[in-house]
Order: C-alpha cells, then structure tokens, then sequence
C-alpha cells in the first residue's frame, strides 16, 4: 500500500508530530510506503510531491507549522480539479490518502470520499472548533501562549494604571478567548457567540479599577457588539461580517478609553497562537490522532476521521466535522461571566 499525505488550511502546532505517527507505525506495523503531498490539496491537484519516510520524519515532533506545507485551495473550486487528482493519485500509485485538516480541508476529503477516493481524515485547528471530537491539538498550545500573554499583561497594566485588551483568534468560535480568559484570570472576556454590551463591559472596567487593579479584557477577533451598544468605526468587514483580523480589539480599547477615561492599549496576538513547539498534550494528541488515522487506513475505514471522545480515540464520519461548528454553549459562557469585573 502507498499511502499519501497532506496537511491544509492555516498550520497548527502538532501537525508533524501527526505526520511522525503515521509514517513511523505506518512503515513498522504494516510496511507502507508514504508519499507527502506539498500545500494541502494543491499537492495532489498539481502533482506537487515530496519524499515522505522515516528520514523525512526524524526529529519533526517538536517543531511547529508542517513540513508538508499548508495551502487553503480547494480542488472543487477549479475547473476539472478532482479528475485532476485522481489522475494523479493514480500517476504516483497512491491507494490512499490522509488529509490534516480544519473545515475546509476535511469538507474537501468529504466530497472526494463520496466520490470513490480512499481517504481519511484527522481533524486539526487552533479553534477548537470541529464537531464530533472533544478537542484538536494545537488548541491547547494557543491557549497556552496567550495565558502567558495575560499573565504578563496583568503586570504591565497594573503598573501604568491602564486598560489592556488582548484580541486572541477564533473567527467563528470563542474557545481561545474562553479557555485563556479563565486560565489568565481576565476581568472580562468578550466571544462571537455572544454579541457584546459595551455599557457592561465599561461597567466591568470602572468596577475594577475601583478594586485598585487594572482590568484585562480578552476578545475573541470575531467578537462584536450588540447592535446600538457600541458603533463600530472600522468599515473593513470581513466576509462574515466580522471586524477584520486585528480590527475588534483596537476598537474596544479606544471605546473604553473614549468612555472611562482612562489609557487603554490593545494588544493582538495573531500568528504567535498558531507558531512554536506544540505542548505535551497537543503532541501526545497529535500522535495519537496519527496512530489511528493509519489504523483507520489499513481497515478501510474510508470517510472517517479520527476524534477524541473523552481520552478514547474513536472514528466518525467525515462530513460529522464539518456539518456545523462547536460553539460555546451559553451555560459555559453564563459560568465564565460571574467572574467578571
Ligand atoms: O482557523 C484557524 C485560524 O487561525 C483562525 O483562528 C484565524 O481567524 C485564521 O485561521 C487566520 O487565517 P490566516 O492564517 O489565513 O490569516
């Protein structure tokens, strides 16, 4: 068996250490031959190969972003792309493939499966975001760094007396926000899924300030305000019609600064979250996520992904990650926000 490989949509701390699992049991336990595809599904669509085996993996579990390369193309968005594909799955002898992927990528492996393509996929995201499985690694690395993101800040404002304003990633989902919020003690934290007060959040801000500390506000970068709260200044919407990347946290903090008075900064933390060495739990997942998915090759399990459920990894379909989002339920949020203040 020949088996392929590809890692797509944005990168995310763990995906090599996914690579090193399947490639590495792959070549012990069942005697596979491995062919890396380059930058998602532009590898198999333009025939971009790389020589993938256990040399190629050597030394991969620690480093971040994927000796695969990462594209965002999607083959169904170009004329005649997956003929393309499977000519060239046939052209390299592929017999399968394993797709790395967030949405889009595993949304691809979806349709391609239920087109007669051998294909399994492992779900990844620094979101959280992806149904049918508890967590994607690369999540906890986010978290992490933008915890000691809000440790250090908390020094920082406490000594000038001033606002900080963390804007952490998480277009659709406010799982990062949420996570590293808790985790970093932050007076308010603001989330897509719930559309913001902003009368509350100054209320939470001049609260704080009342306590003699200086209040920490974490926001997701797709979080936006109740209609009529607060008017939001920045035209360049994205195609969601979200505040562009980097745009909602500058915007809170000169609002509050504007309302209260006080000096505000706002800080975005952007690809830091995505970049680095994974932390031991996105590795011990990310491999465990490898050793099944090429389990889930030798069985056959075509149109299956792998996913944690509880500390079991299970298989799932395809199409269960990508139906809708995971978002943060209200109860979790209504949890967080007695917190706030
Ligand atoms: O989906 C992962 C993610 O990191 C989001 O949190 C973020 O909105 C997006 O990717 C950024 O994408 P890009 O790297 O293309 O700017």
């Amino acid at each position: 068996m020949r088996v392929g490989v590809l890692t797509g949509g944005g990168d995310c701390p763990g995906l090599n250490a996914v690579i090193r699992a399947v490639v590495r049991k792959g070549v012990s336990q069942y005697g596979y031959e491995f062919l890396g595809f380059r930058d998602g599904w532009r590898g198999p669509l333009e025939n971009v190969t790389t020589e993938l085996g256990i040399p190629q993996v050597r030394g991969i579990l620690p480093r971040g972003g994927t000796i695969l390369g990462s594209s965002r193309t999607n083959p169904f968005k170009v004329d005649g792309g997956v003929e393309r594909i499977k000519e060239n799955l046939a052209s390299n002898s592929v017999d399968a493939l394993v797709a790395i992927g967030g949405e889009d990528t595993l949304g691809v492996a979806t349709k391609l499966a239920e087109l007669g393509v051998q294909v399994v996929g492992v779900p990844k995201t620094i979101d959280n975001d992806l149904n049918a499985t508890d967590f994607t690694f690369g999540f906890d690395t986010a978290v992490n760094i933008a915890t000691e993101a809000i440790d250090r800040l908390h020094t920082t404002a406490e000594s000038h007396h001033r606002i900080l304003v963390v804007e952490v990633m998480g277009r659709h989902a406010g799982w990062i926000a949420l996570h590293s919020g808790l985790a970093g003690g932050a007076n308010v934290i603001l989330i897509p899924e719930q559309p913001f007060d902003m009368d509350k959040v100054v209320g939470y801000v001049e609260s704080r300030f009342q306590t003699q500390y200086s209040p920490i506000i974490v926001v997701s970068e797709g979080a936006s305000p109740k209609e009529g709260t607060f008017a939001l200044h920045n035209e360049e919407l994205d195609a969601f019609g979200h505040v562009r990347l980097g745009g909602i946290g500058n915007l809170v903090a000169a609002e509050l600064e504007k309302r209260t008075g006080k000096e505000a900064r706002a800080v975005v933390l952007g690809h830091t979250q995505r970049g680095g060495t994974p932390t031991a739990f996105d590795r011990w997942l990310a491999t465990r996520f490898g050793l099944h998915a090429i389990e889930a090759v030798h069985d056959g399990a075509w149109g299956q992904m792998v996913a944690l459920r509880g500390t079991d990894i299970v298989r799932a379909p395809l199409g269960d990650a990508t139906k809708e989002l995971k978002l943060v339920q209200p109860e979790l949020y209504s949890e967080a926000e007695v917190l706030f203040g």
